[in-house]
């Protein structure tokens, strides 16, 4: 049975120069968050393609994709081909959003919009209906460790009430500042797949983070259904 709230540990905040060790350290986590960014769309260079089949081949773990770059549009097919299991663009970089999200499905994996902290919810109505994924920033993007930005709790209010209205259900995903401090508290606002990079491979243990984090996750889901 999946997890009522998943976990994706951000390779970000891994040790790159023993990432098999670190992916194998988190085989518990329910995806692998893997940060690529242009040092156009946001501003640091990570790593491509080459990097996500390099995980791709030292975990069974699903990857989960997150694309920082101007024109995902043409390059979201590499990464398709690298083994994505998942791929989320950003609704402000990506040209036709619509159509790269039917293209993704057509290629046969789960497909998502984000949204920058500085970004208004409303910017998703007419597509609401056609992502596995919406993932909310809760930092500006670019870099690990970053303060969680408090404003967050509104648009995520704001989200689910949206997929209400339109009677789907997509996943809700966060991206940044996500710790055993506010886990249980972003959950509850419905938040169910939460990254988590130097809460997790920061954590002396990263197996025993990955499980606390989504132990305090559900806890907090099911305290705000009771
Ligand atoms: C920021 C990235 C995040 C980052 C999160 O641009 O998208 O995925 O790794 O790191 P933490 O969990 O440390 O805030
Ligand atoms: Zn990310």
């Amino acid at each position: 049975m999946s997890n009522a709230v998943k976990i994706s540990p951000s390779i970000m905040s891994a040790d790159l120069a023993y990432l098999a060790r670190d992916l194998h350290a988190v085989r518990n986590a329910d995806y692998i968050h893997i940060d690529v960014i242009d040092g156009q769309f946001a501003p640091n260079l990570t790593y491509g393609v080459p990097v996500v089949a390099a995980c791709k081949r030292a975990t069974d773990v699903p990857l989960d994709v997150h694309l920082m770059i101007d024109n995902p549009d043409d390059h979201a097919d590499w990464f398709v081909d690298a083994g994505a299991d998942l791929i989320t663009f950003h609704i402000e970089a990506a040209r036709h959003a619509h159509r790269l999200l039917a293209h993704l499905h057509d290629r046969g994996v789960k497909a998502g919009v984000v949204l920058n902290p500085a970004t208004p919810v409303c910017m998703l109505e007419s597509i609401i209906e056609d992502v596995d994924v919406v993932m909310l920033m809760s930092v500006n993007p670019g870099f690990g460790g970053q303060s969680f930005i408090e404003g967050t709790y509104a648009k995520l209010n704001q989200l689910v009430a949206l997929c209400r209205e339109h009677d789907v259900h997509p996943l809700i995903e966060l991206d940044g500042g996500v710790s055993v401090s506010n886990a249980a508290e972003v959950a509850a606002a419905g938040a169910d797949l939460l990254v988590a990079g130097s809460a997790v491979f920061g954590a002396a243990d990263p197996h025993r983070a990955v499980a606390e984090l989504r132990a305090l996750a559900e806890s907090g889901l099911s305290k705000a259904g009771a």
